[in-house]
Formats: C-alpha cells, structure tokens, sequence
C-alpha cells in the first residue's frame, strides 16, 4: 500500500512549555529535544526566541545539536520577531521559520485592532520577509477554527503565493467538533486554488478534549502535518498528545492509512522526562503513556491477557517502550549487565559518568532488592542534572515521629566548602528546607510554588522522585531529587 506520510511537528518546548508551571531551563529543553531527535520527530518547535532571553538560548542550542530533526522557531509577523527567530535558528540543520498572525473576527477586532486587509498584507508580506532566509517557512492562522471559511481560503491562498511551504490551522481555543474541523480542512483543500504547493498542518487544543479526534479527523481530509506535544502538555487543557495521534494512526492502520516516523519504542521515555521536567505527573488511566494504560485489573481481564494478549491489549506495552519482559537487576548485578542494559536504554555515558552512576547503583541496590528500567534511568538522570552543582548534600540527619518536633542537620559542600545547618519544622521535609534555608539564606525569600513526590515504580521501596519549584520576583526556578528515601530526593531536589 502506498501511504502517505504524516509530518509529526512536535510543540512540547513551546506550546507545551506556555503551560502555566511548566517553565523549562535551557540545560532542560536540550535534554527534551535530545529525547524527541530520538523519538524521530519530524520538526521540533524549540520555542519562540524574541519572547525572552531564555528561549533564543534554548532555541539557539538546540538548532546547534539537533541533527535528525528540522527545528522550528515561532514569530509573530513582524520582521523583528521573524529576524531574532532566523539569528537564533540558523544554526540548524533543517531551520524553519514559523510565523502566525490571527485570522478570527473577535482576534482581529479585539486583540489586533486590524482590518482583514491590513492582517492578509501583514501575513504576506510576514511570509515575504521569512522566505529572504529560508524556503522553509509555515504560516498560522491563529483562531482558524472561529476564523470565517472565506477569509481564511483568501488568506491561505495569499501566504501560499507569497512562499510559505506549510499552511498551519490551529483550533486553537479547542472550540470545534471533529466532523466540523474536518470538513474545514476538506473546504480549504478544495477551495485554494494553489493548495497543493503547500502542506496543510493541524494545531488543536483540548479544551473540550477533542484536540486527538480533531486532528484525526483533519487528517482524513487531507492534512498532512499534525502539531502535538508529549503527555498533551499546553496552554489551558492542552495540545493533541503525541503519542496517541502516533500511536492511533499505528494501531489503525484500516482507516488511517498513514505512515509516521516516529520510534514508538521511544514514547514512554519521553513521557517519563517531560513530566519528571516539567513536574507534572501524567494521570494513571492517560491512554497510552498512563501507568494503568497496560494494567489489567479485572479477573476476567487478566485471564484472557494471559491467554491471549490481543483479548485486551489494542497494541502492545512493548511498541511504546514498557519491556514485557523487564529486566531487574540487584546489588549482585555487575558492571557489565549495568552498562549493558544502560546501553539499551540508550545511554551513551564517559567512563567518568559510568563509574559515578554504578557507585550510585550500588547504593540503592544496597537498599532496593529489584531495580527495574524506571530506577536505573532515574539514577542515571539524577547524576547527570547534579553534575557541576553549585550545592551538593553531603550528609543528612533527620528525627520525627508522633511524639517529637520534626528536626534535621544538613552539612552541605559549597563549592569546596563544608557548611552546616540545623532547624525544627512542622514536618520532616519542612525541616530540612529550615536547615537547608540556614545554609543558603537567599532560599528564605523564594517562595515555594510546587513540591511534588512520586514514586518511580510500586511497592514501598520504591525510589521517590520529587519536584520543587521556587519563585523569586520574576525567577522561577526548578529542580528535580531522586532516592529510595524521600526527605533525601526532597532535600536534593531543593538543593538542584
Ligand atoms: O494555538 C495556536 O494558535 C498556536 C499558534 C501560535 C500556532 O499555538
Ligand atoms: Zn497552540
């Protein structure tokens, strides 16, 4: 069968990040963008450079090592947005340009303060000035699914004239029905006269948790781009999740009969870093990438399962990266089963990284008798985001109990120096930050706007990874802790 191919545009580091709270550091979206190169994307928007300082670095960086992928920076259309976006993409193996200007009447009247003309000339002449760096330029239609049918086939038609590749309709307040949006990608298809020289790209957000069948149903009539982000991360309720656009498409084969390049055997690790960066934690029944996603409950469930997987199972764990056959190691594990199974977790590390992590790794086997894949990429990750920190915990004391005021000491290094702090809280982790706070005393006036423990595998001894999140003024700042005890990851997770 010839199928036709779907360009699987991945928005995580910028939609995505717009998520209230899910503000990324630079160092956070590379790793992000490392994970989507080897989960074969076809464009990753790396975020939208005149927005701040912080997101042309990350765009910047991740232009310069991404190598498998076309990454794309947002603009507005102005020349100034489109030039910062072209200065810090240039670097790129496959740049683009994506600019956007809204076409709804209520953006237009409300937001812009621009006449339909005045907002087709801004768009062409947006396309023009984009297309002086690169022939690789999408255009958006902001609001497109309130946009009025007519002026959006005349706007469409003029961006295409004036060179834009890809012609992008986002749903981007999650206001249609699949049947309707689909039928506006069919009208567009047959109304624009110049249509095939570009692709047509889908954008729908979930507000009404519609955003999958959308672009689903967009690409049975005729779109052949579909904008998504991992775990659905975005704005409000979200964009379209990757994984079950990718996955929908793969298991669907009869009524999608599409090709996509994704590496499904990459999806649940990049669900697992994009929620242990961002800290936000993925709800046990999300299809697909959900813990309870491939569990069976029921007796009758389990029983067919075992019988014959395909009784309960669409597709299987395997396809998305959860090994059915899990391999656990123990503290009686050697070096070469670790770097072994590390190596098939696709970890490439120095001699250097791989001694600490195996240190590391007899430690918590010391405490844990089975780790399983989600303890060894933890371990590993968490040597990796505390390497070169400012602050490393050296030693931690902690009593609490029914009877007792929670007390801890911490003597932490400060770039060479041994420095100690010792405090009472309402609880033992609250404790900790008393005593940590001691130490550092700038950690007095951040305030704290996320703590979040979750545990990597089940059973009680399992590692805990937490979150924090601070805020200081304008800074918000993020760090991740992981251990088998949990006031430990919470103290490393304050400390990163
Ligand atoms: O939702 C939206 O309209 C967008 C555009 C900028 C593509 O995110
Ligand atoms: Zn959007």
């Amino acid at each position: 069968m010839n199928e036709e191919k779907i360009i699987i545009f991945d928005t995580t580091l910028r939609d995505g990040e717009q998520s209230p709270g899910a503000a990324m550091t630079v160092d956070e979206k590379l790793r992000v963008a490392k994970q989507l190169e080897k989960l074969r994307v076809d464009v990753i928007e790396a975020g939208f450079p005149m927005s701040s300082p912080g997101d042309f670095a990350a765009v910047q960086k991740i232009a310069a090592s991404i190598k498998e992928c076309s990454v794309a920076g947002l603009s507005r259309a102005t020349s100034k947005d489109i030039d910062r976006a072209w200065e810090a993409l240039q670097g790129a193996a496959d740049p683009r340009i994506h600019t956007f200007i809204a076409t709804s009447p209520i953006h237009m009247k409300h937001k812009l303060n621009m006449s339909p003309d005045q907002v087709v000339e801004a768009a062409v002449a947006a396309v023009r000035h984009a297309c002086r760096y690169t022939s690789n330029v999408e255009w958006s239609a902001e609001d497109a699914g309130r946009s009025d049918l007519d002026f959006l086939c005349r706007i469409v038609e003029a961006v295409i004239a004036a060179g834009a590749r890809t012609v992008n309709i986002p749903d981007t307040v999650g206001y249609t029905l699949p049947h309707e949006f689909g039928a506006r990608i069919r009208t567009l298809r047959e109304r624009v006269p110049n249509i095939d020289q570009a692709i047509l790209s889908v954008h729908c957000h979930n507000d009404l948790g519609l955003a999958v069948a959308n672009s689903l149903s967009a690409l049975l009539n005729g779109a052949r781009q579909v904008e998504c982000t991992i775990n659905g991360l975005g704005e409000r309720a979200g964009n379209a999740a990757l994984e079950e656009v990718v996955m929908a498409i793969r298991t669907r084969k009869d009524l999608l009969p599409f090709q996509v390049g994704v590496v499904t055997t990459e999806i649940s690790r990049a669900s697992k870093l994009v929620s242990s960066i961002t800290g936000f934690p993925v709800q046990p029944n999300k299809a697909i990438v959900g813990a309870n996603a491939f569990a069976h409950q029921a007796g009758i469930h389990q029983d067919g399962v075992l019988k014959e997987a395909t009784t309960y199972e669409i597709m299987t764990p395997d396809s998305v990266g959860l090994s059915a056959n899990r391999m656990v190691l123990g503290k009686l594990s050697g070096r070469h089963a670790f770097r072994d199974r590390l190596e098939t977790l696709g970890y490439q590390l120095s001699q250097e990284q791989l001694d600490q992590a195996f240190r590391r790794f007899k430690e918590v086997a010391d405490k844990k008798q089975e780790l399983f894949d989600e303890d060894l990429i933890a371990l590993v990750d968490d040597e990796v985001i505390r390497e070169g920190e400012h602050y490393r915990l050296i030693r931690l004391h902690v009593a609490s109990g029914t009877q007792d005021t929670p007390v801890a000491a911490v003597e932490l290094d400060v770039q060479g120096e041994r420095l100690r702090g010792a405090s009472w809280g309402a609880g033992p982790v609250d404790a900790v930050f008393q005593a940590i706070a001691q130490v550092i005393p700038d950690l007095k006036q951040a305030g704290l706007q996320l703590y979040q423990v979750h545990a990597i595998t089940g059973g009680t001894d399992a590692q805990g990874e937490v979150t924090v999140r601070l805020e200081k003024g304008e800074r918000v700042a993020q760090g991740q802790g992981a251990d088998s005890d949990v006031i430990v990851a919470s103290a490393k997770a304050l400390l990163n």
